[in-house]
C-alpha cells in the first residue's frame, strides 16, 4: 500500500508541473534516435555535462547575476538569485524598484527564466528597470542548507508550505529591501501556484508584512482546494488528507530525494545540447498539446525535481479534504500544543490588505474558479484578472508561448503605473 501511495504522489507531482496532461494517443516519432546504435556507442552514455545553475543561465543571456545566501529565523539558508540591473539599459545607478518572484511546488528559480530574454517575466522586468530577485523554497536544489541541520537529518524535512511563507518569504523580502540599498520600503511580489499559497500564509499570519508590499501578482492562486479538478488529488485525498496511518508513514520526509545522478541524467538527455533533445521536445509538445514553449518545458523538466518535503503535498491534500484554508493538521493531540485547539485555525485572509491581483483561468486543474472566487471574497484589496483563453491551464501561466501577451505585459503595466503614481 505504501508503495502505491508513493506512486500516486509521484503522479500528482508530475501533474503539478508545467508538463501536465497525459500524453494522447499520438505515436512518437523517434527519427534520428537509434537506441541500439546508442547502446553500442560508449560516447552515447555517461558523457555528462555539468549542470547549469540559475545564475549561469542568466549570464548566458548577457545579464548580470548574483547568488545570495539568506538565513531564516529558524536556521534554514535560502539560495536567492538576483538580476540587479539590465546590461541593455546600463541602469545600475538609477532607482530600480524591487520585485520578488516565487516558483510553484517542486520548482525552482530556473522556472522564471526558462522562456528566455524575450518571453520570461524575470528578464522583461529587468529590462523595464526593476531589480529582480528570484526565490527558492527551503529544501529545493538551491536551498538545501541549514545553520545547524544536515539535509540527511529527518528534522530538516519537518516543514510544509506554511514555513516557506512564514519564514522564507519573510526573510527574502527583508533581505532584498536591505541589499537593494536605495531606501525602498516595499516590493512587488509575483508568485505562481505554491508561490501564491506561501504569500497568503505569510500575509495573513504576519500582517505587518502587508506594508512591505506594493503590488502582489498571484498567478493560479491556490488556497481553497475543494473544487479542484485533479483526479489524482481526489483519489489520494481520502487517504492522505487526514491523519491516517498512510499519511503518518509519509510525513516529514524528502519527497523524491535529490539525486545528482538523476538530475545529471535528465539534464544530459533533455538538456539544450543533447542528442535526445528533439525527442524530449516532441514528448513535451504532445503532452501539452502544442500550447507551451518546448524549449522552456525542456529546461523546466530537467531542473524540476528540485526537492520537496512530503508535508507540502499532505498539507494541500488536507485543504482539499477539509474545504478550509488553514494551518497544518498534526492530529488533535499535537494541535492542542501547537495551536491550543484540536482543529487547526483558518488563515485570517481578511488581514491581507495589500494590493492583490488574482490571475485565474477556467481550465486550471489545480486552482478552480469557484475556489479562487471564494478566496477573493475575503480579500479587502483585490483585482480580478480572468483569463480569456478558455484552454489556459495551471502550467500555461509559466510556459505558454503567449505568456508575454496575456500575463507579463499586463503585470509590468500594473507595476509601472504604481511606480508612476509614487513619483507624482
Ligand atoms: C550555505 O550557507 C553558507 C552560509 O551563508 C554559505 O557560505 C554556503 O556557501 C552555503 N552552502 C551551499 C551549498 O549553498
Ligand atoms: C521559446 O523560448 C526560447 C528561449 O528559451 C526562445 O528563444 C523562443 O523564441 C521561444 N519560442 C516561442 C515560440 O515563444
Ligand atoms: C507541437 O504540437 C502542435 C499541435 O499538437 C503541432 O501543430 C506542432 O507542429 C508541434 N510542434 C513541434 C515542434 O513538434
Amino acid at each position: 500500500m505504501k508503495n502505491r501511495l508513493i506512486v500516486a504522489l509521484l503522479l500528482l507531482w508530475l501533474c503539478t508541473g508545467a508538463h501536465c496532461a497525459p500524453p494522447g494517443s499520438d505515436t512518437f516519432n523517434l527519427d534520428g534516435v537509434d537506441f541500439y546504435q546508442l547502446f553500442n556507442d560508449p560516447e552515447g552514455h555517461l558523457k555528462l555535462n555539468p549542470r547549469l545553475k540559475t545564475d549561469d543561465r542568466i549570464r548566458a543571456h548577457g545579464y548580470p547575476a548574483e547568488l545570495h545566501h539568506v538565513p531564516t529565523e529558524d536556521g534554514y539558508i535560502i539560495g536567492l538569485f538576483r538580476i540587479p540591473y539590465s546590461h541593455k539599459l546600463q541602469n545600475q545607478q538609477t532607482n530600480r524598484p524591487i520585485v520578488l518572484m516565487q516558483h510553484g511546488i517542486s520548482g525552482s528559480s530556473d522556472n522564471w527564466i526558462s522562456m528566455g530574454p524575450d518571453n520570461a517575466l524575470a528578464f522583461q522586468l529587468v529590462d523595464a528597470g526593476y531589480d529582480v530577485w528570484i526565490g527558492n523554497a527551503r529544501g529545493n536544489t538551491y536551498s538545501r542548507n541549514h545553520t545547524w541541520l544536515s539535509t540527511q537529518h529527518p528534522y530538516f524535512w519537518r516543514f510544509s508550505w506554511h514555513e516557506i511563507g512564514y519564514f522564507d518569504i519573510a526573510a527574502m523580502i527583508d533581505y532584498a529591501l536591505k541589499a537593494n540599498g536605495q531606501g525602498q520600503e516595499a516590493i512587488h511580489y509575483v508568485g505562481h501556484s505554491q508561490g501564491t499559497t506561501v504569500f497568503l500564509a505569510l500575509m495573513s499570519t504576519r500582517p505587518e508584512y502587508n506594508a512591505k508590499i506594493k503590488t502582489s501578482q498571484l498567478l493560479a492562486p491556490v488556497a481553497y482546494m475543494n473544487n479542484m479538478g485533479s483526479l489524482l488529488a481526489k483519489a489520494t485525498g481520502p487517504y492522505l488528507g487526514h491523519r491516517t496511518v498512510y499519511a503518518l508513514m509519509l510525513e516529514s520526509q524528502e519527497f523524491l530525494p535529490y539525486n545528482d545522478f538523476l538530475l545529471a541524467f535528465l539534464y544530459n538527455t533533455c538538456g539544450p545540447d543533447s542528442r535526445f533533445l528533439n525527442y524530449c521536445k516532441q514528448l513535451h509538445n504532445i503532452s501539452n498539446k502544442g500550447r507551451a514553449n518546448s524549449t522552456a518545458t525542456a529546461i523546466n523538466a530537467v531542473t524540476t525535481p528540485a526537492g520537496v518535503s512530503t508535508n507540502q503535498f499532505l498539507h494541500y491534500l488536507q485543504e482539499q479534504q477539509s474545504g478550509h484554508f488553514r494551518l497544518y493538521d498534526f492530529g488533535a493531540k499535537k494541535n492542542l500544543i501547537a495551536y491550543n485547539a484540536e482543529v487547526p485555525p483558518d488563515y485570517p485572509t481578511n488581514l491581507i490588505n495589500c494590493e492583490t491581483h488574482l490571475w485565474y483561468a477556467d481550465n486550471d486543474e489545480m486552482a478552480a474558479v469557484e475556489d479562487v472566487r471564494r478566496l477573493a471574497e475575503a480579500l479587502p484589496n483585490k483585482v480580478m484578472h480572468h483569463m480569456e483563453d478558455p484552454l489556459w491551464n495551471h502550467g500555461d501561466f509559466a510556459t505558454n508561448w503567449e505568456v508575454r501577451k496575456y500575463i507579463n505585459d499586463p503585470i509590468i503595466q500594473i507595476m509601472n503605473e504604481f511606480e508612476d503614481a509614487l513619483q507624482n
